[in-house]
């Protein structure tokens, strides 16, 4: 069965559903647990005259976001006795991230929410879940 479990975790409710869904698997699989999260970089700009300068945020303050997120993950994996996520961190097009990610690290079952962070309230499945559930190469779960 299912060796290599990946929750794709945005922050929403329904990604630690879907986090939580991937512990109780991975408890009854005797499974790895892995956890993905793609920060969104958003560059802001100066204009000085005619030119625009780029400002980056710094490597500091994008880890602490990534502890935040490592916090509360684990307040989710914490309740599973012996159950230790193992992280991974890649900023671009989240649902293309969840899949690079999880070929590179042979994941064999990927668990996302149905929907995230997005305001688009209409639909009934997000992009990302969207995306991942056409182009992964191993078996996806929705949670709702
Ligand atoms: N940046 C991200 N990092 C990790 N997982 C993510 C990320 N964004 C979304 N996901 C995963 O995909 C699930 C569905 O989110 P999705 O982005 O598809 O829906 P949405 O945010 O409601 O809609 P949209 O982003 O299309 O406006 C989340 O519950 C989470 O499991
Ligand atoms: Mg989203």
């Amino acid at each position: 069965m299912f060796k290599k479990i990946m929750a794709a975790f945005d922050g929403s409710q329904h990604s630690e559903i879907a986090v939580d869904t991937a512990c109780q698997l991975a408890k009854a699989l005797n499974a790895e647990l892995h956890v993905f999260n793609a920060p969104h970089i958003i560059e802001d700009t100066v204009i000085v005259g005619y030119s625009t300068v780029p400002i980056q945020p710094t490597k500091e303050r994008v880890e602490a976001e990534c502890d935040e997120i490592r916090k509360k993950v684990k307040a989710i994996t914490g309740k599973y006795e012996g159950l230790e996520p193992e992280f991974h961190f890649a900023a671009g097009n989240p649902g293309n991230m969840i899949v690079g990610e999880a070929k590179e690290a042979e994941i064999d079952l990927i668990v996302l929410g149905r929907r995230g962070l997005g305001q688009f309230t209409g639909l009934l499945v997000g992009s990302t879940t969207t995306r991942v559930s056409q182009l992964a190469e191993c078996a996806v779960l929705t949670v709702k």
